[in-house]
Formats: C-alpha cells, structure tokens, sequence
C-alpha cells in the first residue's frame, strides 16, 4: 500500500447533524488518522448531498431558496465536523461547480454508450427514500416500510440507466473479490439484492423535481439522486471521462468507501454498474456500518429523539471531542448496530479513558517522580520482558483490525493491552518495591510500564488525539513516528517528566476534578 483513499457517505442537508452522522465520520477520522501512521499519501474525502426534491421542500416551507438551504445546513454539517476534528482533506458539495459539470460529462458518456436510454415509467416513488420501490417491498398496507408513508404514484418519461446489463458482472466481482464488501455478513444480502434488480430511473422531470443538475440536451429533464451523488467520489478527485486528473488517477480506486448499511444497495449494485459503465475500477472496499438509536429507539424528528453532537459536548461540558469519539466509535462492533445514552457514555469513557489508561499513567509518573525524580535510569531499560511482548502483540492486533476497518474491535484490544499493564502494576507493587528499598526492581517495573504507555498513546491517537497528545508530553516522547517504527523507538533513559507536568489526561466526568473545574467557570 502506498497511497490511501477513504471517503465517507454525502449527508443529506435538508436537516441538521446528528449523532449517527457523526458516527460514521467519526469512524472514518478514526481509520483514516490510523493509515496516515502507517502511509505517506492519503486522501480523505467527505461532503454534502444537496439536490432532490426533500431539499427543494424543505426550502419552499421555509421561504428560502435551497441553495440557501443547502449553505446554511452544509455550513452547520462543517461546524460539527470541526468540533469532532474530523481531518477530512476534501469537502465536496453536489452543487459544487466542479462536480455538476463533470456529472454532466458522465451522464453525456453514458448516454452516448448505450448505457442510459428514455423510457415512459409508471411506478411508486417514496419521497423519503428518493427512489421508486417495488410493490413487493411494500408493508401489508402499502406503504414504504422505512417510511411508512404511502409512496405516490408517478407516470413520467425519464432517463434510465441500464443496471441488468451488468448483474453478471458484478455477481462475479463480488464473488471474486471476498474483501469487496464488508462485514461479509452483507454479502448474501446483497447478491439476494442483485438477483431482482431492474433498470433504474436516473432522471425526473422538471416539473417534478427542479433542484437538480439539468440533463445534458435535454430541458425537461433534472438528474436524479443517484448518479449526481455517488459520482462525488471520483468528481472531487478530478475525475472526467475524457482526461481525469494526476489526482484521480492516483488516489482512484478507493482504499475504503464507508457507508450505512441503509444505502450498501445502492453503493456495492449501482456504483459498481455505474464504474462498469464508465471503465473505472471498482472500490477494492465497501464498508456498511449500523445504525446509531438513542435508548434503543431509532432517531427521528417526530419522536423528537434526535441528538446533536454540539449538545452532548455542551452537556458534559467537554472541551474536547476524545471521549464522545472513543465512545461512538466502541459502541458497535463491526457492522452492527449501537446505541448511545448520556449514562452508558459516561459510564464507559470514565472506566477506559481516566480510569484504566489516565489512571495508569497519572500514578506510574507520579511514582517516578516520587522515587526517581522523574528520571529513567539507564539500568531500568530491559529488552524482551513480558509486558514490551504484549505491547507489540497489540500493536500488530490492533494493525490487523484496522486492516479489516474493524474500528470497535482495535478499541478493545488497546483497552485489553492497558488492563494487561494495570495488572501488571498491582502484581508487581512499585510502591512496595520502593518501601522495600529494591530500588532497581521498581525502576524497571516503572519503565516498562510507562513504555507500555507510549505504546498505548500510539495506538490511541486515532480515536483520542488531544488525549494522546498529552500523553505524549507529560512522556517527554515523540508522537510523529511512523506507526511501524512504534516498537523500535522506545523511551529513553533521561529525566521524562517533572511533577509540574503531571495531570490528568482525562479526567473522571463528574468527578471532583470536573466539579472543581466547573465552580472555577
Ligand atoms: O443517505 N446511525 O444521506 P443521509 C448511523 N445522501 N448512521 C446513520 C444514521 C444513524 N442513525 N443516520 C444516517 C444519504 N446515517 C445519501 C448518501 S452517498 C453517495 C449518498 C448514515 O444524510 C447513513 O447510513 O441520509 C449514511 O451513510 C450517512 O449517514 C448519510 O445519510
Ligand atoms: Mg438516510
């Protein structure tokens, strides 16, 4: 791997960031901050998704325009990313100039090969999902069973795109390619998919929906939703059909495409024909993570359960975004469904964050300021003891999980890593050590257990960086080494850490610490 490529899903503007938004951009700052340890050339990219007809609703109710529309909301998606430091390098937006013309381009491509073709169409559409079910999905009483709303019925001539031409293709693409989707528990779901897929409508009528880029050579007709949006990934790289960018063709094929397992249908079938069709390689991944609910229930405005990322900040009075990140992201292993609560939140960042990793950190520096003056004496260093083996096991642990994207499961095993160091601790006893005069002893257990440290700040970094940063300096160590490099750059001997540098690096929410903080405000 020399290059790394990640994009998220496009967010919808026609509301407001939630916490399963921020989930999934989460995770994906999580794996990307990850492979910028280990990869030179990387490339993020994440976005809005401003045109349909929802968008151009929303705006009339509102009196406003849905460009207005679309400012104001992709502005407020950015403000959110920037409280989560999410390091995205690229932020498209489908009304950007740079993307419609090239959607235009690639619309005219397919065109011009056979690939899309006019064709009268009588079917149900669901505004909520922006596209047109089969009768069979429907509930028992007709209706969308995401929605639950009765789809209407439309009669219009639009564009469609020859989807069953490439079936075969792409049965045989997936089948081939067992790290194309995953987790690989959806792959059955989606080959059930794949068997009764139809063409799809790709453009709507202007009198219909109007807030959409404009078919080339054709004023009746709007493109619709799914070539405008999924093209975002290759449109902000620099893509076009005639002579794509130094940037396309270095970044293309994507590392990892991360999206929610609502829309894997649409990205691991139609994306795919749409590549086919264009002659671009397929993602080497599609990711589809689960859905985020609050208290076991499904967020929705009419429930008026929906939860801003900003509010949870603000209610725990965080001035960083570490724990909510860590939290998000542990909330779900691999591909399945999470749920947050203010309490489970608490609960949760209070037992790994200050207690098992600051904890262990606070006491050890204290301790070798105690004894030590905050010095590693060069006599301590020992090579090949038990607890520098378990480090490096879960560097390459966690490695792998990232590997397979699993964000949740590498969480656990630094957390594993630091319950090994903190029984380690409690056996060894460094305090009695010292009563005991054995100062040679607890020097080292000291060592080790701070080296574990900077091992663990390492591998924390993607979910925590501030945390990890302070982890960093109160270690007098270096935070820009390549993930690779990890084992072989252990502390050095030399004064680390003085007590005036000593704090905690995440202190317990609601504790005395946040409570004094709090009164001095
Ligand atoms: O689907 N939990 O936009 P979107 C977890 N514009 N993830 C969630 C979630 C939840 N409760 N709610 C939404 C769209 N998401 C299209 C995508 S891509 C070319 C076009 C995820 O705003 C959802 O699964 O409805 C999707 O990946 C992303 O947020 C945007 O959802
Ligand atoms: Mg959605």
């Amino acid at each position: 791997m020399n290059k790394f490529y990640l994009t998220t899903a496009i967010d919808y503007v026609n509301g407001k960031p939630h916490i399963g938004h921020a989930y999934e951009k989460i995770m994906c700052d999580v794996i990307y901050r990850h492979f910028t340890q280990r990869i030179e050339d990387t490339y993020f990219l994440t976005g809005t998704d401003e045109h349909g007809v929802k968008i151009q609703k929303t705006a009339e109710k509102r009196g406003i325009t849905p460009k207005e529309l679309c400012d104001e909301n992709s502005s407020s998606f950015k403000a959110t990313w920037a409280d989560l430091e999410i390091g995205y390098t690229d932020f498209i937006r489908t009304t950007d100039e740079r993307h419609k013309v090239v959607v235009q381009k690639i619309f005219k491509k397919l065109v011009e090969n056979g690939d899309i073709y006019k064709h009268s169409y009588k079917g149900l559409y669901c505004a909520g999902c922006e596209s047109f079910l089969n009768a069979r999905d429907l509930t028992e009483d007709g209706l969308c069973p995401d929605h639950l709303k009765k789809p209407e019925e439309v009669t219009e001539e639009n564009y469609f795109f020859r989807l069953t031409k490439y079936k075969d293709a792409i049965m045989a693409h997936i089948k081939a390619h067992p790290e194309f989707l995953q987790p690989s528990f959806k792959v059955n779901e989606v080959l059930k998919q794949l068997e009764d897929i139809e063409d799809i409508s790709v453009s709507r009528n202007k009198n219909s929906v109007s807030w959409g880029i404009p078919v080339p050579d054709d004023d009746e007709q709007v493109i619709y939703v799914w070539i405008d949006a999924l093209s975002n990934y290759i449109t902000a790289l620099g893509y076009a059909p005639e002579n794509p960018s130094e940037t396309f063709k270095k970044y293309w094929p994507a590392d990892v495409q991360i999206i929610g397992k609502d829309i894997l249908k649409f990205h691991a079938i139609y994306w795919s024909a749409i590549l086919m069709a264009l002659g671009i390689e397929l993602p080497k991944t599609i990711c589809a993570h689960g859905w985020i609910t609050i208290d076991e229930t499904k967020m929705s405005k009419s429930l008026g359960n929906v939860i801003a990322p900003a509010d949870i900040l603000k209610n725990f009075e965080l001035e960083k975004p570490d724990a909510l990140r860590y939290y998000m992201v542990t909330s779900a292993p691999f591909g399945r469904d999470g749920n947050y609560s203010d309490e489970d939140f608490k609960e949760k960042v209070n037992a790994d964050l200050a207690n098992n990793i600051g904890n262990l950190l606070n006491r050890s520096l204290n301790m070798l300021v105690k004894y030590f003056d905050g010095e590693i004496k060069p006599e301590f260093i020992k090579d090949g003891n038990d607890i520098e083996k378990a480090g490096d096991e879960a560097i390459e642990n966690v490695k792998k999980f990232f590997d397979g994207y699993q964000v949740c499961e590498a969480a656990n095993a630094i957390v594993e890593f630091a319950n090994t160091v903190n029984k380690y601790v409690a056996d060894s006893a460094p305090w009695s050590l010292a009563k005991e005069e054995k100062m040679q002893e607890c020097g080292e257990v000291l060592y080790n257990v701070l080296e574990a440290m900077r091992k663990i700040a390492v591998m924390l970094y993607p979910y925590c960086p501030n945390i990890s940063k302070e982890i960093f300096e109160q270690l007098s160590a270096d935070m820009n080494i390549k993930y690779d490099e990890v084992a072989n750059n252990k502390l050095q001997a030399g004064k680390i850490t003085e007590k005036t540098k000593i704090h905690p690096v995440f202190p317990r929410m609601d504790s005395e610490f946040a409570t004094d903080k709090k009164k001095a405000k």
